[in-house]
């Protein structure tokens, strides 16, 4: 068991701060751990949603999640969105900023999506380059998350946990475990998802994510839609034993539910966390002070969601168009 986290605060389990919540949130004060922004809602913003996200701040630890750093791209970091990142982070306290191992875009156009990058050891070199670029701008402490992916390059010349192994440990950066996109990714290219979460390096694990996805049948969809699948479950269970435990996150974006719901569901993570994985010195109370378990649902036993409407997620739908 491992239980250093670079040093980095165990904070329990928490929830991504979604403006459909917002007046829940500061109406009930619900006991959440932590909440997760999407920094791009909130970058450009000093109206409500700043002026929201400044009284959560106060009364919850926030981290902020990022979705157009670009890493993999060949055209250059771009200096503005991180300074306006940097001044973000500042306001808000946060316990770390995160992106994703991926591309959005080349050549000064954006597609919107998170796209994935060739596992070679020239992307390598590259990222590499650019964590460290980005870490040294921050100035604080900053993870990147193994993606959710469709397609992958003829040319890779090794499995992505090796990469995101590699990468963290050359650049000296946390990572962001979503299992969610594990499992998504080991349907979708036939890859042992066990083995996956095995081998990356769980020292440098200071955050988890969860969410739902969508079984379309020929391939899953990481549409953060749903309850989080048994399977999924499983790989969130073996990486907290492997880990020592990990601020866990819950990513709902697709027909959210009322937030009582939504919070429900990060819960049940406590009963898949057993004495031995539970933080240094913790106890429940370390975890969540929240409310008891839910009863599992049917839908929770069953298997991916079957949603012929659903199309490759873009991270559009996470940055919201704020006006109200
Ligand atoms: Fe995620």
């Amino acid at each position: 068991m491992v239980t250093t986290r670079l040093g980095y605060p165990h904070l329990g389990l928490g929830v991504g701060l979604r403006s459909v919540h917002y007046a829940h949130i500061l109406q009930q004060q619900p006991d959440v751990d932590w909440f997760e922004i999407i920094s791009e809602n909130y970058m450009d913003s000093q109206g409500r949603p700043r002026y929201v996200l400044d009284q959560i701040a106060e009364r919850y630890p926030i981290v902020m999640h990022g979705v157009s750093l670009s890493i993999g791209s060949s055209d250059p970091l771009n200096r503005d969105y991180l300074r306006k990142l940097k001044l973000l982070a500042s306001s808000v306290n946060a316990g770390w900023v995160s992106d994703h191992l991926c591309w959005t875009g080349v050549a000064g156009r954006n597609t919107h999506d998170l796209l994935p990058v060739p596992l070679t050891d020239q992307t390598l070199r590259h990222v590499v380059e650019r964590i460290r670029i980005v870490q040294d701008v921050l100035e604080r402490p900053f993870v990147l998350e193994n993606p959710s992916s469709y397609v992958t390059f003829a040319c890779s010349e090794m499995p992505e946990w090796e990469f995101i192994t590699r990468m963290a440990e050359e650049a000296n950066c946390g990572l962001l475990l979503d299992v969610n996109n594990v499992y998504v990714s080991s349907v979708n290219h036939d890859f042992d998802p066990v083995e996956y979460v095995e081998n990356v390096p769980h020292e440098r694990i200071v955050q988890c994510h969860l969410a739902g996805h969508t079984n379309c049948g020929t391939h899953l969809v990481d549409t953060h839609d749903g309850h989080v699948i048994d399977p999924v479950w499983d790989l969130y269970r073996r990486a907290h034993r492997l880990t020592g435990g990990m601020s866990t996150l819950l990513e709902w974006d697709a027909s959210i539910p009322a937030f009582p719901v939504v919070h429900a569901e990060v819960l049940k993570a406590k009963r898949h966390i057993s004495d031995e994985c539970e933080p240094p010195g913790g106890s429940d109370d370390a975890v969540s002070d929240g409310a008891s378990p839910q009863t599992t649902s049917p839908q929770d036993a069953s298997s991916s969601r079957l949603g012929p409407e659903s199309a490759v997620p873009h991270p559009a739908v996470l940055v919201c168009a704020e006006a109200e």
